[in-house]
């Protein structure tokens, strides 16, 4: 049985994780499986370094092979902000999507480029061993929110061309493009090789 710890507590990631991965491990856990919580602070100054600081905190704590996943958007008319503070941009999804398209505000479309990013870091504690993986997915900041669907800024990611917010694709859909879907096709290939 192979047995994976995702480090994370956001749902959102965690299921789309899951479901790229259902045919490689048998068991996902995550934070919110263990009695005992593990707070990891996420202070570093890269998406990287977080993402290894996360592996490694939790990996350590269970002893399982785990799975980290840090991400964020980067709006170029926002000099790449929120960045690395994408989940600290409110307290919940709503209030984050409202600040971005208020600081967006009088921003014609043309100008709303941005990238989601995610760097996913693997980690075997009997090891010793970490291996990171990467993935990216550009778009533009809609004018208005989308059809809810996804988590986080999913209903104002407008993917190019389509006319279509990340919201409004399944979660198979968004696995196939989106920036921790690419990252986890190389984790995939890494495990297959
Ligand atoms: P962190 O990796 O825990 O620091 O959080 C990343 C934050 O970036 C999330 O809480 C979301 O706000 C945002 N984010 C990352 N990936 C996605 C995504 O696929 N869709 C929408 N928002 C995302």
């Amino acid at each position: 049985m192979d047995v994976i710890v995702v480090a994370t507590a956001n749902k959102g990631k965690l299921e789309e994780i899951r479901q790229y991965l259902a045919g490689t491990f048998t068991t996902f856990l995550s934070l919110t499986d263990f009695d005992e919580s593990v707070e990891v602070i996420e202070d570093r100054p890269t998406y990287y370094e977080n993402a290894w600081k996360k592996a490694r905190k939790v990996g350590n704590r269970f002893g399982m092979a785990t799975l980290a996943d840090d991400s964020g958007l980067e709006v170029e008319a926002l000099h790449r902000s929120p960045g690395i503070r994408s989940a600290r941009y409110g307290s919940n999804d709503r209030e984050r999507v409202d600040r971005l398209l208020a600081e967006l505000a009088g921003v014609p479309f043309e100008a709303r480029a941005a990238r989601f990013k995610a760097y996913l870091v693997y980690y075997l504690p009997r090891l010793g061993q970490t291996f990171m993986f990467y993935g990216e997915l550009r778009g533009y900041i809609g004018l208005e929110r989308r059809r809810d669907g996804g988590f986080g800024y999913d209903p104002v990611f407008m993917l190019p061309g389509s006319g279509r917010a990340l919201s409004e694709l399944s979660l198979e859909e968004k696995n196939l493009i989106s920036h921790r879907g690419r990252a986890l096709a190389r984790f995939k290939k890494f495990l297959s090789a």
